[in-house]
């Protein structure tokens, strides 16, 4: 493909018309049931494993059925066209035969993890003002950093030799074929050793998932680790507003890497028939507002000159969390009604995206107010052993919500196994520490998987207290025929 070459949209978002049946059209089967083409992306079909670009994009059609499980409401029914527009990331879980099964028991604190954010390196050549972990960069650990480019040492990253530790001993954790690792930071361009960590971990059956801003990604050395997905952290469309929403000296070139290191993504991975998602991520507050349309407009240039090699745009407000020491996100009271204009159908920025094909994923949580406390019964938070983070340093976190805070820390993978980690005292002290203060309901960032999982989880313990638990099971039958497996446990 040259710089020039003509765009082609390649992918639809499904047009489904209620009582349609024949809306979508066969591209094949997986475990013998029919895959229904929802978008139009062949060159994940020529590949042996195949990918869903989003969660649910693709559905099995069950002949004669008539009612349809809700992903994120337990027990309930809708049509399939109520169906086709819930959010299917929240059928995930359903097809972790093992991982059910112990929640169905309600034995959540047995339940094996299912992937752990890697912040495996501190240093970014960032020093975004909203950096969700900032505070982690600035307070809570030792050996934290907040400039750029800070030089790579013990103190903030971890080295091979530990990587290789760790890993080995997630890929001992696997279960219902699933182990994954989310390559975050600080950036995972920051630390020298990840593409081979990457690559080990490929090697022991962990899937990746890469969150970068992109500025010193190497496509080639990225895409060679077969990397479930890549995300690049755009959120502008011209220099100035990137350089001050990022937090970076005038003068420096990281826009124009930025920008060339997406059209190689985009270009490599068309290249190479990768089967790895490509996503941008916009995350918008009063300082890039005006920037967003500038920003689907450079999505649309990287696509002209590189060809089709984007798999998704993802829109969510910039978020204030619980943990900021300032309300660092430029949120007025109508910010994300005005980005949400943006960013929906028929809007500006939508209009651009849509024209490409490109599905553009919008979290409906994260433009959402959260949800009153008394949402939820009490208790304890239910699935924070789903998903849990370690750092640079080895430490282990409760949840993979906890953005590093070290109440959280459950031990030191470089200390005590994995194994142990997980049935320790310690672990079920600091559940009960932040159990005492609901943080489940208070602090977990609304928008975050484990504040979903806990949504559900919270429903099914209700069944369980009525006595109604075939309806949970049934309801979790259900959802395992009208959904596939994704293959991996990340959303975009
Ligand atoms: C913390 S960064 C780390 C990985 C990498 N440096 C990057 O830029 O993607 C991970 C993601 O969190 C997002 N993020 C950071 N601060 C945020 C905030 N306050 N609200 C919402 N998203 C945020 C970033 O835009 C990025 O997509």
């Amino acid at each position: 493909m040259t710089e020039s070459a003509e765009r082609v949209p390649t992918r639809r978002l499904p047009i489904i018309a209620a009582n349609d049946p024949s809306p979508l059209r066969p591209v094949g089967s997986i475990a013998g049931r029919q895959v229904l083409q929802v978008s139009d992306h062949e060159a994940l079909f020529s590949n042996e494993e195949l990918l869903q670009p989003t969660p649910g994009a693709w559905l099995p059609r069950i002949a004669g059925r008539t009612q349809y499980p809700m992903p994120d409401q337990v027990g309930r029914y809708g049509t399939y066209s109520e169906f086709v527009k819930a959010p299917k990331y929240m059928a995930q879980w359903v097809h972790w035969k093992t991982r059910t099964d112990l929640i169905l028991e309600g034995r959540y604190h047995d339940v094996p993890p299912a992937h752990f954010e890697g912040i495996f390196t501190l240093v970014c050549n960032f020093m975004c003002p909203h950096c969700s972990r900032r505070v982690t960069r600035t307070k809570w650990v030792e050996g934290g950093t907040w400039e750029h480019n800070t030089e790579v040492e013990k103190k903030n990253t971890m080295d091979a030799h530990g990587l290789r530790r760790v890993i080995d001993q997630l890929g001992e954790h696997r279960a219902d074929d699933q182990m994954g690792i989310v390559w975050g930071g600080g950036d995972p361009t920051a630390n020298p050793y990840t593409y081979d960590g990457m690559r080990y971990a490929r090697s022991k059956g962990i899937t990746s998932s890469f969150l970068t801003n992109g500025v010193f990604l190497d496509s080639d050395e990225c895409l060679d680790t077969d990397p479930i997905l890549v995300r690049v952290s755009l959120n502008c469309g011209t220099e100035e507003a990137y350089r001050k929403f990022h937090g970076y000296p005038k003068g420096w070139d990281y826009f124009e890497r930025a920008k060339q290191n997406m059209k190689d993504l985009a270009r490599r991975k068309l290249q190479r028939g990768a089967r790895t998602l490509v996503g941008i991520s916009l995350i918008v507050d009063e300082r890039n507002l005006d920037d967003v349309v500038a920003a689907a407009e450079l999505i649309r240039d990287v696509v002209d000159a590189a060809g089709p090699g984007i798999d998704y745009v993802i829109a969510r407000p910039v978020m204030n969390y619980q943990h900021f020491d300032q309300q660092w996100a430029r949120l007025k009271e109508d910010t994300t009604r005005r980005a949400l204009d943006l960013v929906t159908e028929g809007g500006e920025a939508w209009r651009i995206i849509d024209d490409l094909g490109i599905p553009l994923v919008l979290i409906k949580d994260s433009f959402d107010p959260p949800p009153e406390p008394d949402t939820y019964s009490d208790g304890s938070c239910l699935s924070y052993g789903l998903y849990g983070e370690i750092r640079h340093n080895g430490d282990i976190q409760l949840c993979s919500d906890s953005y590093g805070n070290p109440e959280y820390t459950i031990g030191n993978i470089f200390e005590t196994s994995l194994e142990e980690i997980w049935r320790s005292d310690r672990r079920r002290a600091v559940l009960d520490q932040v159990n005492a203060r609901e943080c489940f309901k208070t602090t977990c960032p609304h928008n975050s998987r484990g504040h979903h999982h806990n949504r559900v989880f919270h429903q099914i313990e209700a069944y369980r207290k009525a006595g109604q638990m075939d309806v949970v099971r049934q309801w979790v039958d259900d959802l395992r025929e009208v959904t596939y497996p994704l293959g991996h446990s990340f959303f975009v």
